[in-house]
């Protein structure tokens, strides 16, 4: 007979947390949202741990190299979508470790012989308007000049006329030397009063650009995720079919940590994927998943996962329960595989971080999953909203919008995540839907309020640490009815449009 748990199967709405004593030292600015991302022995310290417990889902809609390096400045960790070419992604991962604060890719480049409907062009399409040229027109080509808005009148001036005509030629721009610190690069903008410096190597080509503005924009990232090189931590999410490939060249572009990326990872595909990274590439931390029991837990553990992905049909855009009744609710998930990993951990002495993944709607949800012993949150939907994102942002119905499509929809076709093995290659059903989310702004803003408010409620539980958190919270169920009585109710709210 099969076996049947009579254990409802619960999501994080249906919970609330009971205030504990908060006590003089709790107080937002003395907690610290410090995480393990890796797995560590007992009195050892984890590989990786990030700054903020937020990583963003491995999804074409959500995490680009874009997102990547915006996440990673404010403390959290991206992993970029497996569901491209092993070249597309390792470029992308290319391009976060290249990334350094302050120093900028010369994104718009031309040559000396384009003209300026040229110029005109590349600043609409990249909405810069500083303009490196370059003898063979790239980033990194022999510098040549710069065009910025003061150097023509697109009025007055003929839209054939050629570059080199109106530039500021290499001879009369101040240049900074590869190699030189940010402070250093500043003090050159200031002493001369530059809104932008080129630097440049010993053969004159152009490697980055450093402007004015962003000369805060160090100090206003405290909580950066970085080596000690000042490189960005970057992730990858990789399948169970060509990873032979990937993981390689993911490597050598310089990823720091991986992902198995797959709706079901109770599997044998994801054990050999595992095996297959462990034997060859141990230095690099591998996590697998997504699993909702003790089973699947152990199962991945046991296959040397560095850590545990928790959760499955919950995502916003998941229509997996629907399609195929497989799927558990993500506080059930949560509470029964932290159960398992503390279990392990008291036997081995071995911690095996956890991702609660998918299905956080609110705010507060994130403090419930870490009171329930996640680790960290992988979230997709709430990423979506923000500029970073790569998706396009569209005025739907008089709002904006931002796309927002799921790994298993027809416009991802990422049928690997979905394999079920052998010859059952292409995608066979949708799992996923293709949908808006509300348009929300920059990340750092959004994530600073999401953090106050994490902060607040740990304040309000009486904790400083998430370890804190899991060990000394109190979570209650509650009914249909106290969930009413949990927003505005028997009030008319007022319209704030009316005066
Ligand atoms: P969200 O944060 O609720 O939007 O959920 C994001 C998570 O949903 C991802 O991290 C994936 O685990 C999962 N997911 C992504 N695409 C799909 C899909 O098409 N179907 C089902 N789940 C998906």
């Amino acid at each position: 007979m099969a076996i049947i748990t009579t254990e409802i199967s619960r999501t994080f709405s249906e919970y609330l947390l009971i205030p504990r004593l908060t006590t003089k030292n709790c107080t937002p600015a003395s907690v610290s949202l410090t995480t393990p991302l890796t797995k560590f022995k007992k009195g050892q310290t984890p590989k990786i741990e990030l700054n903020v417990p937020m990583v963003s889902a491995i999804m074409q809609s959500v995490s680009d190299d874009g997102m990547a390096i915006a996440l990673s400045r404010n403390g959290g960790l991206s992993f970029v979508f497996g569901s491209q070419t092993i070249e597309s992604q390792t470029e992308m991962i290319r391009r976060v470790k290249k990334y350094k604060a302050g120093f900028v890719i010369s994104d718009a480049n031309l040559t000396k012989d384009h003209t300026l409907a040229d110029v005109m062009a590349l600043k609409a399409k990249t909405g810069y308007s500083t303009i490196g040229v370059t003898e063979d027109g790239t980033s990194h080509g022999r510098m040549l000049g710069i065009i910025s808005g003061r150097d023509y009148r697109p009025s007055k001036d003929s839209p054939t006329k050629k570059v080199h005509e109106f530039m500021t030629p290499f001879d009369k721009i101040i240049t900074g030397r590869f190699g030189i610190t940010l402070p250093e690069a500043n003090d050159i903008i200031w002493e001369n009063k530059l809104n932008v410096l080129p630097i440049i190597d010993d053969e004159n080509k152009l490697k980055y650009f450093v402007f004015r503005k962003d000369y805060d924009s160090h100090k206003e990232h405290p909580l950066e995720l970085s080596n000690e090189n000042k490189h960005l931590l970057v992730g990858a999410g990789i399948n169970t079919r060509d990873y032979r490939e990937r993981v390689p060249a993911l490597i050598e572009a310089g990823v720091d940590v991986l992902c198995i990326d797959s709706s079901d990872g109770y599997s044998i595909w994801q054990k050999e994927t595992l095996e297959f990274v462990k034997t060859n590439y141990a230095h690099i931390p591998i996590g697998a998943g997504n699993v909702v029991d003790t089973e699947g837990f152990q199962y991945l553990v046991d296959a040397g996962a560095d850590f545990i992905k928790v959760g499955i049909g919950g995502g916003s855009i998941c229509i997996t329960r629907e399609q195929k009744g497989i799927g558990r609710g993500q506080a059930t998930s949560m509470i029964e595989v932290a159960e398992a990993r503390d279990t392990h951990f008291e036997k081995t002495g071995e911690y095996i971080p956890l991702c609660s993944d998918g299905g956080i709607a609110q705010d507060y949800h994130m403090v419930l999953a870490l009171a329930m012993g996640a680790d960290f949150l992988m979230m997709g939907r709430y990423f979506a909203r923000f500029d970073e994102s790569p998706t396009r942002k569209m005025m739907v119905n008089g709002n904006y919008m931002k796309e927002y499509w799921g790994e298993g929809s027809s416009r991802a076709r990422n049928w690997e995540r979905y394999d079920m093995g052998a010859d059952n290659s292409g995608l066979k059903f949708e799992e996923g839907v293709d949908s808006f989310v509300p348009y929300a702004g920059k990340l750092k803003d959004n994530l600073a309020l999401t953090i106050g408010k994490i902060k607040s409620t740990m304040c309000s539980c009486g904790v400083t640490t998430i370890p804190d958190l899991m060990a000394n919270a109190k979570i209650t169920l509650v009914s249909a009815t106290s969930i009413v009585e949990g927003g505005a109710h028997d009030v008319i709210v007022r319209d704030t449009n009316i005066k």
